[in-house]
């Protein structure tokens, strides 16, 4: 919008200032880091481009939605993606609104707001932090186009979270959600959720988009995805490796009506696993790229692929930016008052020792008892185990560890891409719970496409009784993919499941053996969807929403299983679901 000239000459110096405040507040120029400039974009160089004063005021459309974010006591971050109906050069302008009440006229009053900018230098991301909250409290908000307060986006929803040391919270919930696979099916176990409105927060452990190709694959190992036959080819329509490549790929996702409800309604906190970036990733390459000449995938070498996958990552996602000058930090802590504390690591992206890339996979088995293997590098295992115990000192009483990969030991499994490839780094962990004797750490876990819940003990099961759960040190709730096929096994002829009896059989093998596998208390294959973490002062509760067609959209789940975890037990309750569950296998009953 072109202001009126005769205010533009006596505001011109006011404008600069404006423009600049502004776009300062778009985090997405800072994505991925704030302090390393040029990881950033040069805000001073955006503004140079444009005439100071001007900015594009023809009709805005939000069709990717609008989302919330890492939600704290006072502040959120709010997200959207104007896109102007016309092609236009000129930055677009959008003021957020934040109100305590839904609705137009007066029963909309803003509280909180500001006039931030975006342009074409951040794929017109729009991303704030609005401050000045109260704790515990709903809000709702929206974006109005700075040229037209009637071209408003849709309305979202939030809530903040409590202070730190607020010893009233009697209860927080989350769906917590894993592996959503465009092309392999709908994302249902979003839509449900949202339109139940059943949990506080919606929580992803990782693989949240997929980088691979989704339609005429070659290679069956690394992509037998095929989006064609319900309309759900990502785009672009290759694996992918460029900044606009992973842009586009996060437009195809974030144009999907059911994953738009769910950040409509919920503030979420992210962690990525690997495919945000490539298939298993460690700290220096994936499946299929690296840094040599042989590894570099059409010219892109790994490190530049990663650093375009976590720009696109910030850009898309309602994040804050952590540390970004320290390797791309995500780890984090949310503290929900003195009820509990919700640890998210990572151990995919970080700083994660070699692991299995297909080609590597009799090396890891050679070296995965090594000592100084970690999944998380050094600095981040301390900052782990330093919130580990200082949550304990301050009393928070259930410590979340959200993370991305199955954390128990699983013999007839033996994924050496989780936990079970890095030994030395799961005794260290569970260590620190020994030594401080920490109550109350549950794990929580994504990328395998199936469910596992186990207590957690150490690998030798020292003092641990797979009947009672007695000597465990917590448990773990591992949830299966949102649409990822099972990993149980998948018909790649039919482009579907197996019939259901094939995963009974899997599931009683994994739980029916008496001297492997022994701290898995409960495995299932069937089904894609979600888990919901219900946290109380007297117990911790997993119900687990199997989904049996992700072929069609549709709102039929089935609550499959629900766990208990009574304060300070840091076991299952026996019996582990009740002694009855609908689907896949409970140990003793297989
Ligand atoms: C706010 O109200 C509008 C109009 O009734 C409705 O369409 C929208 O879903 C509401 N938004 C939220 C987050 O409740
Ligand atoms: C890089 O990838 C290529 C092709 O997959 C592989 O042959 C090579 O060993 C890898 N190099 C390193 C250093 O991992
Ligand atoms: C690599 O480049 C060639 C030639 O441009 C193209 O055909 C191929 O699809 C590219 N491969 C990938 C994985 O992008
Ligand atoms: C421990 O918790 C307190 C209160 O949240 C915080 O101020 C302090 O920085 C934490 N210490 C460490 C080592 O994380
Ligand atoms: C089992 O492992 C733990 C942790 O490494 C160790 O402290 C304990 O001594 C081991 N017990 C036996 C019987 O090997
Ligand atoms: C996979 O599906 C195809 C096509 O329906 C069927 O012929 C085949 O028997 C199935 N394979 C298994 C192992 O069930
Ligand atoms: C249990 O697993 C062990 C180790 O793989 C194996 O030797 C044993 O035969 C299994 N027992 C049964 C009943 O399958
Ligand atoms: C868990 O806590 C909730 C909230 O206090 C309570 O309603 C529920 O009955 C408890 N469940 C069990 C099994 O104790
Ligand atoms: C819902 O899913 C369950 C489990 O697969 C199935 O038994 C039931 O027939 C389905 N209901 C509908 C209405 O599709």
């Amino acid at each position: 919008m072109l202001a009126p000239t005769s205010l533009l000459l006596v505001v011109s110096t006011l404008a600069v200032t404006l423009v600049s405040a502004s776009i300062t507040h778009n985090l997405a120029y800072d994505s991925p880091s704030f302090r390393v400039r040029s990881l950033g974009t040069d805000r001073g160089e955006v503004q140079k481009r444009h005439k100071r004063w001007e900015y594009y005021d023809g009709e805005l459309k939000f069709p990717y939605g609008v989302a919330s974010g890492d939600p704290w006591p006072d502040s959120v971050i709010l997200w959207t993606h104007p896109v102007p109906s016309t092609l236009d050069p000129r930055p677009v302008c959008l003021e957020y609104q934040v109100s305590p009440t839904n609705g137009t006229g007066e029963s909309w009053s803003t509280l909180a707001s500001g006039q931030v900018w975006t342009t074409s230098d951040v794929d017109y991301s729009y991303k704030v932090e609005a401050t000045g909250l109260q704790p515990k409290t709903t809000y709702y908000y929206r974006f109005a186009n700075c040229a037209d307060e009637t071209n408003v986006s849709p309305v979202g929803r939030f809530k903040t979270i409590p202070e730190e040391w607020d010893d009233q919270v009697e209860d927080v919930s989350f769906a917590v959600y894993s592996c959503s696979n465009y092309p392999f099916g709908f994302f249902n176990a979003y839509g449900n959720v949202a339109r139940k409105d059943s949990v506080d927060y919606a929580v992803h452990v990782g693989d949240y988009i997929y980088e691979y190709q989704g339609d005429g694959c070659s290679d069956e190992n690394a992509c037998y995805g095929d989006g064609r036959d319900i309309n759900r080819v990502p785009q672009p329509n290759k694996e992918i490796f460029t900044l606009g490549e992973y842009r586009q790929r996060y437009a195809t996702y974030r144009s999907d009506p059911d994953l738009q409800l769910l950040h409509q309604l919920h503030a979420w906190q992210l962690v990525w696993d690997d495919h945000e970036v490539a298939d298993n990733t460690w700290k220096s390459g994936s499946a299929d790229s690296n840094d040599t000449i042989k590894g570099s995938y059409n010219g892109t070498s790994f490190t530049q692929r990663k650093a375009n996958a976590v720009k696109a990552y910030f850009e898309w996602l309602p994040i804050r930016t952590v540390d970004t000058d320290d390797k791309l930090r995500i780890w984090r802590t949310f503290k929900f008052g003195t009820l509990a504390d919700m640890i998210m690591i990572d151990t995919r992206q970080y700083n994660r020792d070699l692991t299995d890339l297909y080609y590597t996979t009799a090396d890891v088995e050679a070296i995965k008892n090594d000592d100084p293997r970690s999944l998380m590098g050094g600095r981040q295992e301390n900052w782990l185990y330093g919130q580990m115990r200082n949550v304990s000192t301050r009393g928070a009483q259930w410590k979340i560890i959200g993370q991305q990969i199955v954390f128990a030991h699983l013999e007839l499994v033996d994924d050496v891409d989780a936990w079970d490839g890095y030994t030395a780094n799961r005794r260290r962990v569970i260590d620190t719970i020994h030594d401080n004797a920490i109550d109350n750490v549950i794990v929580i876990s994504g990328d395998s496409h199936a469910n596992w819940v186990s207590d957690i003990a150490y690998d030798n099961r020292t003092g641990y009784d797979r009947t009672t759960g007695s000597g465990a040190y917590g448990v773990e709730f591992a949830g299966t993919g949102v649409s990822s096929p099972s990993s149980f096994g998948y018909n790649s002829t039919l482009n579907g499941p197996y019939p259901p009896a094939y995963y009974t059989a899997v599931s009683q093998k994994l739980v029916g053996n008496a001297t492997v596998n022994q701290e898995l208390q409960w495995a299932e294959g069937a089904t894609r969807g979600y888990f919901e973490l219900h946290l109380s002062r007297t117990n911790a509760t997993a119900k687990y929403y199997g989904i049996a067609d992700v072929r069609t959209r549709n709102t039929n789940e089935t609550l499959l299983a629900t766990f208990v975890v009574e304060d300070k037990a840091n076991k299952l309750s026996r019996p582990v679901a009740g002694g009855e569950v609908k689907g896949g296998s409970l140990r003793g009953s297989a």
